[in-house]
């Protein structure tokens, strides 16, 4: 996936919402039915494909219903802070999950801390919703890193990590980084 850059990257998804007179209590990419007869000019409502995808964001997956709805988990949800391509904003303290991300794996207790962070326990979703969009964000911006053979999260799993989640999330993360490091595994 190329990175897109120019001005779309840092709009955060209400103010793109309200631009385009989206309404973000329906579903964002749910894509209007096609017309029926090929060659129509017909012209959907909703110009949001050609937004996601100058956003990065993919239409050639798997036409999954899970995968859709992880998608769309993560436009509402997450985009926000992490932008549509997973950019982040390192400068405010949002990380870039483009890339390193998947070397989280490499440890049980990384592989957890992906789905203790505020920001995913925070959102009201539920372990279900939490293990669907961080499996998705992870085969999205970092499958470079992730280890031969991830099992994607369960919601059985998202549950156990919740219940243990650190109190100091800088601290829990640095200290997961220094192990990888050990390992000879670098984040950046
Ligand atoms: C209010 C802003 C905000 C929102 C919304 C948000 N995050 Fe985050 N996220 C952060 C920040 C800040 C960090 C860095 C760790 C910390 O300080 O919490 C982070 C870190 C992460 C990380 C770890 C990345 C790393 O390299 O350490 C993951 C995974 C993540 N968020 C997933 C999500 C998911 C999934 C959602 C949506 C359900 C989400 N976040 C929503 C702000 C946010």
């Amino acid at each position: 996936m190329t990175a897109p850059s120019g001005p779309l990257r840092s709009i955060r998804v209400t103010a793109l919402a309200a631009a385009l007179g989206l309404s973000l209590a329906g579903p964002l990419a749910a894509a209007p039915p096609e017309p029926a007869q090929s060659g129509s000019t017909i012209t959907p409502s909703v110009p949001h494909r050609p937004l996601a995808l100058a956003n990065g964001i993919r239409f050639d997956g798997p036409a999954t219903a899970p995968v859709q709805g992880a998608r769309n988990l993560f436009v509402v949800h997450c985009a926000g802070c992490h932008g549509f391509d997973g950019a982040g904003h390192p400068d405010q303290g949002v990380p870039d999950m483009r890339g390193p991300l998947g070397n989280f794996l490499h440890l049980p207790e990384g592989r957890g801390f992906l789905v203790q962070v505020p920001g995913a326990n925070n959102a009201g979703l539920d372990d279900a919703q939490i293990a669907a969009v961080t499996t998705w964000l992870l085969s999205q911006f970092s499958p470079a890193t992730t280890p031969p053979g991830w099992r994607p999260y369960t919601a059985e799993e998202v549950a156990q990590w919740r219940r243990q989640r650190p109190a100091d999330v800088a601290a829990r993360r640095a200290e997961i980084v220094s192990r990888l490091k050990e390992r000879g595994i670098s984040l950046y």
